[in-house]
């Protein structure tokens, strides 16, 4: 019997998705299409911090994943186009806060609703530090403090990967989401 496509791969050694993509080509819907659908997808709302002093920057995030728990390691994928790409970049270092519906004002600060940009978005919210010297929000439900080991560019944007160095979590509070362009908040269950 023929070995499928995929296992064929895998025996290779090559799990790779252009080793199992048609032809090697890059088939795709249409962008439009993909982003409605992807306004399905309820996610959890961060904001990503990096830099110090008058060099802080940040955002706010929904690309954020678990990559690994040995090592602990996480990835963002952030739009070269933000500040926050540059100040990750350069520091090799970059916080990722979990935020609840009190911080919603915070999300759109961190988001530019406001017009507010650069180290300004710091203004607001209680900022400390922890193992990196990137700025971590003082009562944010969870806090990961991460080293940039890894970065992949993908067209607009780039999937940083972060070992997890630090942590702290305020849990038992309800967590802020995002879908279909509105916030709303998840209770403890
Ligand atoms: C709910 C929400 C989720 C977002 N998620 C991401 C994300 O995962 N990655 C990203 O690069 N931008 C994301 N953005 C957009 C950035 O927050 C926004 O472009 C920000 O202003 C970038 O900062 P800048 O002023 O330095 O460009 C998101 C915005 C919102 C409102």
């Amino acid at each position: 019997m023929n070995a499928l496509p995929i296992e064929a791969a895998k025996a290779a050694g090559m799990a790779r998705p252009e080793s199992i993509l048609p032809s090697g080509g890059h088939p795709h819907v249409d962008p439009v299409a993909y982003r409605a659908a992807m306004r399905e997808l309820a996610a959890g709302v961060t904001i990503i911090a990096a830099g110090s002093g008058e060099h802080r920057r940040g955002l706010t995030a929904t690309a954020v994943c678990s990559v690994s728990a040995e090592p602990p390691t996480l990835l963002v994928c952030i739009n070269r186009a933000t500040d926050g790409h540059t100040a990750i970049s350069l520091g090799g270092a970059f916080s990722v806060n979990v935020i609840g519906p009190e911080h919603r004002a915070l999300a759109d600060r961190f988001a530019g609703r406001n017009g507010i940009h650069g180290m300004e978005r710091f203004a607001e919210g209680h900022w400390d530090t922890l193992a990196t010297g990137a700025p971590v929000l003082a009562d944010a439900l969870a806090v990961f403090d991460c080293r940039l080991v890894h970065a992949v560019d993908w067209t607009t944007h780039t999937v940083f990967l972060g070992t997890v160095v630090a942590t702290r979590i305020s849990a038992e509070r309800p967590a802020l989401v995002y879908r279909a362009g509105s916030f709303s908040h998840l209770p403890v269950a």
